[in-house]
């Protein structure tokens, strides 16, 4: 028997490189060794989003990335949070089992508060909805960034605490597994590539915006090899084929750019044809025949549940 797998993403906006090689690449190469589950967590998304026209195409967007990188619908569960009820009412019996001192703690919640977010009951209560995402379906592991190891922690704690009150194991704790991508991706500017600083190169750009990325790269004049724009080229090509292009062309930093924007667009070109050729319609197609299989397990985790705590009468 496979192992279960499932991780979560909020709906939210374009995906760069940095994502493609630090979050995607590494599911990817790993999914089909579980019975994997993909969940577009689309009320988390309402803890933040109050745009009914970006929501809707969020949801759109996020799935085609995710079909144009090439997770296969067929081997894995690819489904939205928001078509299956059980999320809500397993989110609710899970924020009956913690405290409100235990949330607070949370760094998430902490640091959009601290960022001047509005503390929402959505965003107090987010680590409970999510602890229900992943029980639902007897999850054993969750691949995520560091970024959600706390979350995951407090799933871990919530479950324990609803098992002991129940005596049993109701729900499975979950394990974590921190994605070993490639490290962190550089931006344009030399820092972590982030959607929030403009340093992104696009995962699905044109040859245009390709091009204008790369040739913005910033480059050290003082080293032997332009370093930012290495560390974007090697996660292309090997450094063996690499290392001689560099010492052909020392000093010539434009050309090196010139060689990166070709190399991602040719890596890029697919992708971005694959995307375009995926409708909404097959998106919702997608979304149908997934959240039927997730209903398939969940229902199932929901009526132990309700036994269990005495409202199945
Ligand atoms: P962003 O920083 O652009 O807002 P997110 O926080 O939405 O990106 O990250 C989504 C996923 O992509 C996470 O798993 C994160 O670890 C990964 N990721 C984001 N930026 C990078 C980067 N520059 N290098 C490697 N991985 C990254
Ligand atoms: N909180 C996660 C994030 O912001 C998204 C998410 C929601 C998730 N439900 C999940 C991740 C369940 C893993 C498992 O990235």
């Amino acid at each position: 028997m496979k192992k279960r797998l499932l991780t979560g993403l909020q709906s939210s906006g374009t995906l760069h490189i940095g994502n493609y090689f630090g979050a995607l690449k590494p599911f990817l190469d790993t999914y089909q060794d579980y019975d994997s589950y993909l969940m577009v967590a689309d009320y988390h998304a309402l803890t933040s989003l109050r745009d009914p026209e970006a929501m809707r195409q969020n949801i759109y967007d996020v799935v085609k990335d995710y079909l144009a990188v090439g997770v296969d619908p067929e081997k894995c569960v690819i489904f939205r949070q928001s078509d299956n009820q059980d999320h809500m009412e397993l989110a609710w019996v899970l924020d009956c089992m913690v405290t409100v001192s235990f949330l607070e703690l949370a760094h998430a919640y902490k640091d959009k508060v601290a960022k001047g977010l509005e503390a929402n009951a959505g965003l107090f209560t987010y680590p409970m909805l999510q602890a229900a995402d992943i029980t639902l379906y007897n999850i054993d592991v969750v691949p995520v960034g560091e970024d959600q190891r706390q979350h995951l922690e407090y799933t871990r704690e919530a479950v324990g605490k609803l098992n002991r009150a129940y005596n049993q194991e109701l729900l499975k704790e979950p394990e974590t597994l921190i994605l070993e991508g490639v490290g962190v991706v550089p931006g344009t500017d030399g820092e972590k590539m982030s959607k929030s600083k403009g340093n992104t190169i696009p995962l699905f750009g044109t040859t245009e915006e390709i091009e204008k990325a790369v040739m913005g790269i910033v480059t050290d004049s003082t080293g032997e090899r332009p370093e930012n724009v290495y560390a974007i080229h090697r996660l292309l090509k090997p450094d063996a084929e690499l290392d001689p292009v560099y010492e052909a062309h020392k000093g010539r930093y434009g050309d090196l750019k010139k060689l990166l924007a070709a190399d991602l667009d040719t890596f890029i070109a697919p992708l971005r044809e694959r995307r375009a050729a995926i409708t909404d319609e097959q998106v919702k197609e997608v979304l149908t025949a997934g959240v039927a299989k997730a209903k398939e397990t969940s229902h199932q985790t929901i009526a132990r549940v309700r036994q269990t705590i005495g409202i199945a009468l």
